[in-house]
């Protein structure tokens, strides 16, 4: 793959000004196409889906359908097993508040690695029902999680790649184990579906949930995957027009999902630039981007190990996506961030990455570094990075 014709498809990576972006895991650049599948929209047909029976109209509904039929491929779904959401957050308070649990079920079962979007949601809605959340602190083993996993258990919520390190659990034995327990299973996928091949069905996950901004797409979307059965039994969550079949005085009668749990006027713009996003990433192949960010990850531990006073997290053979957290020994990380980006343009983030319950299990309760990486970065890139630390450390620890 030539990555110099992969970057011209970037217009943050334009040569002559571009940045060292190392921020992936916060948010991705956009392709060219995403951008002009979102203008085509608002310069060519920016009609609403679903209700008016004019030209503009059929259009647009036809386009968001299309959409969501290829960005269900895109993660071996069926098309009518994906909700359009705001965003992954959304997506896991859509479940959260939704779920109806049997009398027999007592607790959710997460992990101390868990991004505030996945444990907040499930921190509240124990608080407020009779409901215990058990948390897996050692992701790895297989023993803690069937400890947890019970009879009792409503659910389980996991992350499949997490953001503060790049690593994650073992998803198909954790399935089994929730499965066997007659639990249902919530996916985090907001950092996995963007680095590596996701295939929702034969996984036999109950709930996958992502966000686009990190794949390429546009903000302000994501998506709820939900297998057909469950989503009828979910409450509807956000309701309105575009969610009810009949709407009485004395009787509502809702929409089969999808379209019960999208509400209002949807993000059209936005479900289309995911689609072109996702036709980037087809035309990339995802087998090439976790080949080659592994390369990525694995220079990155090669040139890590060759600087003084680094305390590095995680173990570099767990991870699945090229994403490096450290601290310099007794430095304040947003300096390093402020001095590296003031340096070379190096975009990379600090402080405790919404997951504050796992930066203070990882021994960094003050915050860390992150540099996370994508299939645009380059070799080169990482040179500047790792030239750059060394003279950081140098100057902020005198
Ligand atoms: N989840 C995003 C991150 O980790 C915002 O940076």
């Amino acid at each position: 793959m030539n990555i110099e014709a992969i970057r011209a498809d970037f217009p943050m990576l334009a040569k002559g000004n571009a940045p060292i972006y190392f921020d992936n895991a916060c948010t991705s650049l956009k392709p060219i196409n995403v951008i002009d599948a979102i203008n085509s929209y608002y310069y060519t047909y920016s009609g609403c889906s679903g209700r008016s029976m004019h030209h503009i109209a059929k259009k647009t509904e036809e386009r968001f359908e299309l959409a969501r039929g290829n960005i269900a491929n895109f993660v071996n779904a069926r098309q009518e097993e994906v909700i359009f959401t705001k965003n992954t957050t959304e997506a896991i308070n859509l479940v959260a508040n939704s779920i109806v649990f049997q009398a027999d079920k007592k607790n959710i079962v997460t992990t101390i690695m868990e991004h505030h979007s996945a444990y907040l949601p499930f921190y509240e809605l124990c608080k407020r029902r009779r409901i215990e959340l058990d948390t897996v602190h050692d992701i790895n083993s297989l023993k803690e999680w069937s400890q947890k996993i019970t009879k009792e258990t409503a659910l389980v919520v996991t992350h499949a790649i997490n953001n503060t390190l790049g690593t994650g659990p073992d998803l198909k034995e954790i399935t089994n184990l929730a499965h066997q327990n007659n639990a249902l299973i919530l996916v985090d996928g907001a950092q996995s579906v963007p680095h590596a091949l996701t295939n929702f069905k034969r996984n036999d996950i109950d709930f996958l949930a992502f966000s686009g901004h990190k794949m390429l797409g546009p903000t302000g979307i994501g998506c709820l995957v939900s297998k057909t059965g469950l989503m009828e039994d979910l409450n509807p969550f956000i309701v309105g027009g575009g969610t009810i079949e009949e709407a009485k005085s004395d009787k509502v009668k809702y929409l089969n999902a999808p379209h019960k749990f999208e509400g209002g006027i949807q993000n059209y713009a936005g479900a289309i630039g995911l689609s072109a996003a996702v036709d980037y990433l087809k035309k990339i192949g995802m087998g090439y981007i976790e080949a080659y960010e592994k390369r990525l990850i694995a220079e990155t531990e090669k040139r890590a190990s060759e600087i003084d006073n680094l305390i590095i997290y995680g173990n570099f053979e767990d991870k699945k996506s090229a994403i490096f957290t450290f601290n310099i020994k007794d430095v304040e990380p947003h300096q390093v961030t402020i001095m590296l980006d003031k340096m070379k343009k190096i975009c990379t983030r600090s402080g405790v990455f919404c997951a504050q319950p796992a930066m203070e299990f990882l021994g960094a309760p003050n915050g860390a570094v992150r540099a996370s990486l994508y299939f645009y970065n380059t070799f080169e890139e990482l040179d500047i990075f790792f030239n750059c630390l060394e003279t950081v450390a140098k100057t902020l620890r005198g």
